[in-house]
């Protein structure tokens, strides 16, 4: 794996002479953010050596490096899921490839149901904590030291300044985001009102099927990380709707000019340490 990381990150920089230090992972519906950044380099997943490539609907599988009014970063439109039957350590290669090229700022986007009831679909919340009920952990097996320690801490995983950072963001662009508990499971079922009743007894606010896996990788590396979910729908049994896909996706779309906004305004803070 590390040998091929190494042959990753060398291929993705004869690719593109920019050395973003800020990276952003796109979720469903928003890959179209590639296409703000300027002197864009796309490179397709499946060219990256030892890159795996997504197969669900809407993740388009592009790593992007360009810049923002100057500024570069990397974006990865599209990723792996565990349910596509990714192991843990598939899911967060991209991330470590990022860590590898001297990322050290991420920012992970997510679509998710809302647990809590005061959300609304179409509302993009903070992660500000995560809870991991996929049954897996990309640090699981042995321990490479080169990448990071055996046993992280990870008791601020998504970073308070970060969220202090996209809060302001957030108030200058007239966007009011609050902070909630993301939940990860690994799906692809969609949840059951009993299971929904039982993540909000736990405490969590949001619910979906991806993030905590590269955010466990990211911490584990030292790369700090700012967590956004767009609320695509409201969580099984909230209402009596069924939950559906497309609808998801399409929720995703209508956010993203908000989310393109948000994330222009933010990625460029995120580089002092
Ligand atoms: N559950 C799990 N994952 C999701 C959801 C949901 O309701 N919405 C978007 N991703």
């Amino acid at each position: 794996m590390s040998s091929s990381m190494s042959a990753a990150a060398e291929f993705i920089q004869s690719k593109s002479s920019l050395r973003p230090r800020v990276a952003v992972v796109l979720g469903s519906g928003l890959g179209a953010f590639a296409g703000a950044l300027q002197d864009a380099v796309v490179i397709p997943y499946g060219e990256i050596p030892g890159w795996p490539v997504s197969t669900a609907v809407g993740h388009a599988g592009n790593l992007v490096l360009g810049t923002l009014d100057g500024f570069p970063v990397a974006v990865m439109a599209g990723r792996v899921h565990l349910y596509e039957g990714y192991t843990a350590q598939q899911a967060v290669y991209g991330v470590r490839v990022l860590a590898k090229l001297g990322v050290r700022s991420l920012v992970l986007t997510n679509a998710a149901g809302g647990i809590n009831p005061d959300y609304q679909p179409g509302q993009a919340v903070l992660i500000g904590d995560h809870i991991n009920l996929t049954g897996q952990n990309p640090l699981t097996g042995p321990n490479d030291e080169n990448l990071g320690p055996r046993f992280p801490d990870m008791s601020e995983a998504y970073s308070r300044r970060f969220r202090d950072l996209a809060r302001q963001a957030g108030r200058q662009a007239g966007i009011d985001l609050v902070e909630g508990v993301y939940a990860a499971l690994a799906g692809p079922s969609y949840e059951t009102p009993a299971e929904i009743r039982y993540l909000r007894a736990i405490g969590a606010d949001l619910v979906g099927m991806s993030t905590v896996p590269e955010t466990i990788a990211a911490n584990h590396a030292g790369i700090k990380v700012l967590g956004i979910s767009c609320v695509t729908n409201l969580a099984a049994g909230v209402t009596d709707q069924k939950l559906d896909h497309k609808e998801v996706l399409e929720t995703g779309e209508r956010m993203r000019g908000m989310m393109i906004d948000l994330l222009q305004r933010i990625l460029p803070r995120l580089d002092e340490e």
